[in-house]
C-alpha cells in the first residue's frame, strides 16, 4: 500500500524488476556461485563483500551491513525517497505509473505552467538588457551562477507573463491559483513586476513556486508564491535540488536564511548549501535534509531574529536526531555580505569554528544575563542546568567539565543541581513512571515470567534463556531462581514477598494482562523461537563488526569463514521468520 501509487503498479514494478539488472547498471558485479558479487557502493572496500541474490531479489553488504531490495537500492544509491525511486524504476522499465493521488493530473499541469513561466522569465532576464540583470550584476553575481539558479526577471509592464501564458492556452484559473497573476475588476495582471525572479524547484526537479526580489524599494522586499497544492513552504528548501549531491558528498549542509545567501556561497565555491523559504525551519524540512546528511550548520543572520531562529532550529534538528551547529558571521549582516567581503577561506574557517548546540545555547544565555552580578550568575546557572537536563547523562557529563571551565561555575554545583532535578522530577509523575517501567519490559520477558509463575515446571525450561531478562524483569527472574534453588514453591505470592513496589506493579500487570491459559506449550515454543532469532541477530552483528575490523589482505581465509557463517545465519533467520 502506498499513498502515491496504486498497488497494481507497485506489484508490477516488483515483478518486472530484476535486482541484478538494476544493480548491474551501476556497479560491476560478477557471478559467484548462485549469487553475484561486487564492490560495495556504500562504503570503501578493496575486496568485494557486496552480494546480490537474484533468487531472493536482495542485496547485502557484509562489510557495512547495507541490505535491502531493488527499490531500497535505488533509493540509497541515488539518494531518493520511495516515490522518487519508484518513478525512476518505472521510467527505466517503461511501466506506466498509476497513482492514488486524485489531484495528480492537475498538479502536473500546475508544474508545467510554473516551468513555462520560469523559462519565460529566464529569457526576459537573459535575452536583452533589463533592470533585473543589471541589479544582479551589481550585487556581484556572475553569469555562471545566474544560469545555474535559473534566475529570471519579471518586467515592469503589467501583463507580459499573463499575455504569454494566455497565448500558450493556459487557463486563467490555474494562473491565479499559482499566484502568477491577480484579478481586479475583471482585469488580470501580473503579480510579479520589476522583480528578480528566483524559481523554487523541489528535489524532484519541479518548479513549485517563485521568490521575487524587488529591484526598487517596493514592498515586500521578497514576494513569494502563495501556498497552493504544489507549493508547501514547510516541506521544501531552496536550491536543495541543485546542492543535494554536494551536501551528500561533504556530509554536511549549510542552512542559510536567504536566496541570495545560497547563491553567493555557491558562487564562492561553498556548494553544500540550502535555505529555508523565508519561514521558521520546520520538522519536515529537517527530515528532508536528513535524507542527504545528518550534519547541519545553521548560518542565519547575525541579528536578533537570526539568533532566535538558530535556537529554534537547533531544537528541531535535535528532535529529528540531526547534529546541528551554529555559525554567525562576524562581519556583515549575513553570509552573502560576509563572503563577498572575506572570501571562501574565511567562511570555511567560520564553519570550522561553528558552535555545537549546547555551547551555542550557553553563549546565548550569556548574552542575555549579566554574568558580573550575582543575580545574573544564578540565572546562568539555572538555565545551564536546564540545558544539561535535556541531554543524556553521558552527554551531560562530557559538558559539565567544559562548562565549568568556561563559566567558572563549580562542577560539583552543576552535578548536585542536575542530580537534584533528575531525582525530584519523577515525583509528580509516579504513575506515568510505573507505566513506563512496565512498558519497558518486553512481551517476551512477560510471557516467560508468566509461564514460570503459573506453572513451576517451566522454570527449568526457561532457565537456559535467562540472558533475555533485563533490568527489573531480570531481578524478578533471579528471585524465582533463588526460590527454586531453596526448594520453595514458585507462585506469585511467594515471589511478591521479595519485590519492591515497582516490581510488584510489574508482576501484577503480568499476572493480569498476559493470558496464556491452555496455550502454555505453544507460547513457550514461540518464545524460544523468538530468542533464537534474537541470539542469531546478535551473533550476526558481532560477526559483521568483526568483519569490519579484520584486515582484508592478511586474513582472507578468516574473512571467508566469517562471511560463510553470516550467510548461514541469515539463511536460518529467514527460515525461522518465514515459518
Ligand atoms: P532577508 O531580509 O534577510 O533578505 O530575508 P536577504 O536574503 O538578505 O536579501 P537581500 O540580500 O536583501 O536581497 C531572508 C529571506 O527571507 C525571505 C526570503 O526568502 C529571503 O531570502 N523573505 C524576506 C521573504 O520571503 N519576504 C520578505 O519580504 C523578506
Ligand atoms: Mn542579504
Amino acid at each position: 500500500m502506498s499513498v502515491f501509487f496504486n498497488d497494481s503498479t507497485l506489484n508490477e514494478i516488483k515483478s518486472r524488476v530484476n535486482i541484478v539488472d538494476i544493480i548491474g547498471r551501476v556497479i560491476h558485479i560478477k557471478k559467484a556461485g548462485s549469487n553475484y558479487k561486487g564492490a560495495c557502493p556504500f562504503h570503501n572496500e578493496k575486496d568485494p563483500s557486496f552480494v546480490v541474490s537474484e533468487q531472493k531479489q536482495i542485496f547485502t553488504c557484509f562489510g557495512c551491513g547495507a541490505t535491502g531490495d531493488a527499490i531500497e537500492f535505488v533509493q540509497r544509491y541515488y539518494n531518493l525517497d520511495f516515490p522518487q525511486a519508484i518513478e525512476r524504476i518505472a521510467n527505466e522499465y517503461g511501466i506506466e505509473l498509476k497513482r492514488n493521488d486524485e489531484n495528480y493530473e492537475r498538479k502536473q499541469i500546475l508544474y508545467e505552467i510554473n516551468r513555462e513561466a520560469a523559462l519565460f522569465l529566464y529569457r526576459t532576464f537573459n535575452e536583452s538588457a533589463n533592470k533585473g540583470y543589471q541589479y544582479m550584476k551589481e550585487r556581484g553575481i556572475r553569469p555562471e551562477a545566474l544560469k545555474k539558479f535559473g534566475i529570471g526577471y519579471a518586467d515592469e509592464k503589467w501583463d507580459s507573463l499573463y499575455i504569454y501564458m494566455k497565448n500558450k492556452g493556459y487557463d486563467k484559473k490555474l494562473l491565479l491559483e499559482l499566484g502568477l497573476i491577480s484579478e481586479s475588476k475583471g482585469k488580470h495582471y501580473d503579480k510579479f513586476r520589476n522583480r528578480v525572479m528566483f524559481p523554487i524547484i523541489n528535489t524532484r526537479g519541479k518548479v513549485i513556486g517563485f521568490g521575487g526580489r524587488a529591484i526598487d524599494n517596493a514592498e515586500p522586499k521578497y514576494l513569494n508564491s502563495p501556498e497552493n497544492i504544489i507549493f508547501h513552504k514547510k516541506n521544501n528548501l531552496y536550491a536543495l535540488n541543485l546542492t543535494k549531491q554536494d551536501v551528500g558528498k561533504e556530509d554536511y549542509a549549510i542552512l542559510v536564511e536567504g536566496y541570495m545567501d545560497v547563491i553567493s556561497l555557491w558562487q564562492a565555491g561553498i556548494k553544500n548549501v540550502s535555505a529555508s523559504l523565508g519561514t521558521a525551519l520546520t520538522e519536515n524540512q529537517a527530515r528532508l535534509l536528513s535524507r542527504y546528511t545528518k550534519n547541519i550548520i545553521l548560518s542565519y543572520d547575525s541579528d536578533g531574529a537570526g539568533r532566535a531562529a538558530a535556537l529554534r532550529g537547533l531544537d528541531i534538528f535535535r528532535n529529528e536526531d540531526l547534529n546541528a551547529k551554529v555559525l554567525h558571521v562576524d562581519d556583515g549582516k549575513d553570509p552573502d555580505d560576509f563572503i563577498k567581503k572575506n572570501g571562501k577561506e574565511a567562511f570555511l574557517k567560520l564553519i570550522n569554528e561553528a558552535l555545537p548546540a549546547v555551547e551555542y545555547k550557553i553563549e546565548a544565555i550569556k548574552q542575555r544575563v549579566d554574568v558580573y552580578t550575582e543575580e545574573g550568575r544564578v540565572k546562568l546557572f539555572k538555565e545551564i542546568v536546564g540545558i544539561l537536563r535535556e541531554l543524556s547523562p553521558i552527554e551531560a557529563d562530557i559538558y559539565i567539565k567544559k562548562i565549568s571551565n568556561d563559566t567558572k561555575i563549580s562542577e560539583g554545583a552543576l552535578r548536585t543541581e542536575l542530580e537534584g532535578v533528575r531525582k525530584t522530577k519523577p515525583i509528580g509523575t509516579k504513575i506515568e513512571q510505573e507505566a513506563q517501567d512496565i512498558q519497558k519490559i518486553s512481551n517476551l520477558e512477560k510471557n516467560l515470567l508468566k509461564l514460570i509463575i503459573t506453572n513451576p515446571k517451566y522454570y527449568s525450561k526457561v532457565a537456559p534463556y535467562a540472558h533475555v531478562f533485563k533490568s527489573r524483569a531480570g531481578k524478578i527472574f533471579f528471585i524465582v531462581r533463588d526460590l527454586y534453588n531453596k526448594g520453595i514453591n514458585i507462585e506469585i505470592k511467594s515471589v511478591e514477598e521479595y519485590l519492591d513496589d515497582k516490581e510488584m506493579k510489574i508482576i501484577q500487570d503480568i499476572d493480569k494482562n498476559i493470558l496464556i491459559d491452555g496455550m502454555e506449550e505453544q507460547i513457550f515454543n514461540d518464545c524460544v523461537k523468538e530468542i533464537e532469532i534474537l541470539d542469531l541477530k546478535k551473533r550476526e552483528k558481532e560477526l559483521s563488526d568483526k568483519l569490519a575490523l579484520t584486515n582484508e589482505e592478511e586474513n582472507a581465509s578468516q574473512i571467508k569463514e566469517i562471511m560463510e557463517e553470516i550467510v548461514q545465519i541469515q539463511r536460518i533467520i529467514r527460515e525461522q521468520e518465514g515459518s
